[in-house]
């Protein structure tokens, strides 16, 4: 059985207060999730959240990383710095990376790389814009992001692939299940090419403009394993219902 993830990327939100109300928040639910939980946030703030979640179901990542071991690269932060903070996981190739940062696919595979060897899961953003969809680019787009990343790492190092067309993050317009199933089975696809056995096991997440109320929809889709959840994971309740939801399907 793949894993399934809810997954919250606060993006560059939150503050020391607002974290503790947010984790003693989502603790307070009566019923713990069936589901793995993961809050991705600010690297100044994984400190302290790393110690807020200590002992509970939240699992702690980073939002980004530095592709180099270490050296003369101002405001960076490595993976191993991440690995010392006990970190599970961190996002790379978020599509504000790419588009705000200049964030190319090699670069992406290589913040991959930099996690495995340091112990930690990458999760793996892929998107195509809106322009690129309109083409009838998708498939072409979504495989020559997630070709860069398996060209070197295998799908068992992955921790998950996450589906976020870049139309649809922040925007209020999520993909509707179908179509977002539809690029699922395409990247499902490409890594049980890559190794049957372990690319049957990772799961894909989808991301963007995810709700408590059109989360069941999507996770009704067979290869929609779980969400990756920005705006909507601010508050603690939202994106426990979101968790709620992915545990009914
Ligand atoms: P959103 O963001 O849920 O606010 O659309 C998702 C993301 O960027 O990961």
């Amino acid at each position: 059985m793949r894993d399934r993830i809810v997954i919250a990327n606060w993006k560059m939100n939150g503050s020391r207060e607002a974290n503790r109300q947010w984790v003693k928040n989502f603790l307070a639910q009566p019923v713990k999730l069936a589901c793995r939980t993961v809050v991705c946030a600010p690297f100044i703030h994984l400190p302290e959240l790393v110690e807020a979640c200590r002992g509970s179901s939240i699992e702690v990542g980073a939002e980004d990383v530095n592709e180099n071991v270490s050296g003369a690269f101002t405001g960076e932060v490595s993976a191993a710095m991440l690995a010392e903070f006990g970190l599970s996981c961190a996002i790379v190739g978020h599509s504000e990376r790419r588009r705000l940062y200049g964030e190319t696919d090699n670069r992406v595979a290589m913040k991959a790389v930099a996690l495995v060897r340091n112990g930690l899961k990458p999760i793996v953003c892929v998107g195509e814009t809106l322009e690129e969809r309109e083409r009838g680019d998708t498939p072409a787009v979504i495989l020559r992001q997630l070709n860069a990343v398996l060209s070197v790492i295998r799908p068992s190092d992955l921790g998950a692939v996450a589906y976020e067309p870049v139309w649809a993050i922040g925007t209020g317009r999520s993909a509707d299940p179908e179509t977002a199933q539809a690029v699922h089975a395409c990247i499902r696809q490409r890594l049980v090419q890559a190794n049957a056995a372990e690319g049957r096991l990772v799961p894909i997440l989808y991301g963007g403009s995810v709700t408590p109320d059109n989360a069941a929809g999507l996770f009704r889709q067979p290869d929609i394993d779980g969400a990756l959840v920005g705006g909507a994971s601010l508050n603690a309740s939202s994106f426990y219902r979101i968790g709620e939801a992915l545990c009914e399907h």
